[in-house]
């Protein structure tokens, strides 16, 4: 897991913009010389990530916001971070649309998320699906955020697959063509 975060958060640059961003799990792993900018829906998360904020030495502040409506001008950075997030998105399409408009033609969008299995295990995790959101703070385990985040507009040259936890993820970097 540390490993994933490592190489996803690690090439962020510029101007980055981290949605869903918990409790500031990935702040350890961003490059010197970015500026952060992090919105996080939960106030339960956002007073977790400010006690974390603090233990770091202050410099990270939270802005309340869900990934469906984001508060920024068109084109407004150059990275976009999320991390499991896209699992428990209400909508996941106007989530990826807004990613993709506040991030600037050229610009990168990296993403850790869990998806639907393949054959069997994916049919019978979409039977799970209703019940395990319920528990588990809206995650649906059986999105199919790949094909979703291609059909939002982005390239996706080099996804990478791994298993996380026993459940399949991607994770990467998608580029918002020019
Ligand atoms: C599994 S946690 C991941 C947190 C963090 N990104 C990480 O990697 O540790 C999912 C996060 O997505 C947030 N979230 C849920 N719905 C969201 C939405 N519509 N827009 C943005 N974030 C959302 C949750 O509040 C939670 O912080």
């Amino acid at each position: 897991m540390r490993d994933v975060r490592r190489q996803v958060v690690g090439g962020v640059r510029g101007n980055v913009l981290e949605v869903g961003a918990g409790t500031g799990a990935n702040w350890e792993f961003l490059p010197p010389g970015v500026s952060y900018t992090g919105v996080e829906p939960d106030p339960h998360m956002r007073r977790r990530a400010a006690a974390n904020a603090q233990a770091r030495g202050g410099g990270f502040v939270l802005g309340e916001a869900r990934a469906e409506a984001l508060a920024f001008d068109d084109a407004s950075f150059d990275s976009i971070l999320a991390t499991f997030v896209l699992c428990s998105v209400d909508d996941q399409p106007a989530a990826l649309a807004e990613i993709f408009r506040v991030l600037r033609p050229g610009g990168e969008f990296h993403y850790v998320e869990h998806v639907r299995p393949d054959g069997m295990k994916g049919r019978v995790f979409d039977l799970l699906t209703p019940a395990w959101r319920l528990f588990a703070a809206n995650c649906h385990p059986n999105r199919q955020t790949a094909q979703a985040i291609e059909r939002a507009g982005f390239t996706t040259d080099g996804m990478r697959r791994t298993v996380l936890h026993g459940l399949p993820n991607i994770y990467g970097v998608a580029v918002r063509p020019r």
